[in-house]
């Protein structure tokens, strides 16, 4: 099973998601990405094209929901001169810009039919014209589409055509909202806060067990975008060394317990991982007081941090996932 660098996880569902992430980034088809708001859909898109034969190519992004609907068919197709009053020049349109690379559909939820037509048509034949334009044009772009609505939904109210779901869909990427990743929650708060650490200089190392019991009780309805802004935040207002719950400040919006029951590996697989991440950070980061604390020989315990994939709570120089960004916000 690959590991994806930038993205971040252990739980079986994400590694799904790596393992998808490469099998579909061998090939030229279209992929829906479907997931709640901060779940990780254009991480996702990126890590495709990253890992595709397009990698040389460029990335470009375009969100159907943030543009006007006068202006989506001009900005995704391009127009030419004098194709609605304004238009005093031809200019070409993202799908053109995305030639050679891939075009990131983000809330394709969003496209009208018309426009949904049109896109249908890029997807089977390769070919569209610009807005006012005769020639028809054709452009060698991958598509990925992205949507946190139920387009299933959207087609029976006659809003999403079934064609082009079912052309979309063939390679569907769904990542589960983080309340149901068990053990990534956790993960993902240590790595967010050593890379804010790193960023804002501050010798912050670790949570508070009450920060980390908060951190894993909270339901994180922005999923792992809220996570990091919240750690962000943390990292910014902690005074001493810890973060403490307040530092946090989450609401009390708690996860329900679930009705549905764990297979006893499962279980046994979230019981360990957590205990680990919390020995990591309560120790931070001293292997040998976390093999004490827990139990283990030090050589059971690298087995186990490598058999989770957690490798990347604990310092090493070559940990590139935290390394590499010192110089963006984190
Ligand atoms: N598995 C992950 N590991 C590390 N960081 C992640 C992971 N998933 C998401 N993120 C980070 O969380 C933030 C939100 O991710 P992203 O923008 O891809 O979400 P999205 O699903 O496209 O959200 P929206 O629906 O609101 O557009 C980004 O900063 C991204 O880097
Ligand atoms: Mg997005």
């Amino acid at each position: 099973m690959e590991v994806l660098e930038e993205m971040v996880g252990t739980s079986p569902s994400i590694r799904a998601v790596f393992d998808l992430v490469r099998k579909v980034a061998k090939t030229d088809m279209p992929v829906l990405i479907t997931g709640e708001t901060g779940t990780g859909k254009e991480l996702t898109a990126q890590a495709i094209h990253d890992r595709s034969l397009r990698k040389q190519g460029p990335f470009v992004p375009i969100n159907c929901a943030a543009i006007p609907e006068t202006l989506l068919e001009s900005e995704l197709f391009g127009h030419e001169r004098g194709a609605f009053t304004g238009a005093v020049q031809q200019k070409k349109g993202k799908i053109e810009a995305a030639d050679g690379g891939t075009l990131f559909l983000d809330e394709v939820g969003d496209l009208l039919p018309p426009l949904q037509v049109k896109l249908l048509r890029f997807l089977q034949e390769g070919t569209f014209e610009r807005l006012g334009g005769q020639q028809t044009l054709r452009v060698n772009a991958r598509v990925i589409a992205a949507t946190n609505v139920d387009l299933k939904a959207a087609i029976d109210k006659n809003l999403f055509r079934e064609d082009l779901y079912y052309r979309l869909e063939v390679m569907h990427i769904h990542l589960s909202p983080l309340r149901e990743r068990g053990e990534d929650t956790s993960l993902m708060a240590m790595i967010f806060l050593k890379r804010a650490a790193a960023f804002y200089q501050k010798p912050i190392r670790r949570y508070t067990s009450e920060a980390i019991q908060a951190i894993q009780s909270y339901a994180w309805p922005g999923n792992v975008r809220e996570l990091s802004n919240k750690v962000r935040r943390a990292v910014v207002m902690a005074e001493g060394e810890d973060i403490t719950p307040r530092d946090l400040d989450l609401t009390c919006e708690t996860v329900q317990p679930e009705d549905s029951l764990d297979s006893i590996r499962a279980a046994h697989r979230r019981i360990e991982v957590e205990l680990i991440i919390k020995a990591i950070s309560m120790h931070r980061g001293n292997l040998t007081r976390v093999a004490r604390e827990l139990e283990v020989s030090r050589t059971t315990l690298y087995r186990k941090l490598r058999a989770y994939n957690l490798e990347k709570l604990v310092p090493s120089p070559v940990d590139s996932s935290v390394t590499t960004c010192n110089h963006a916000e984190p």
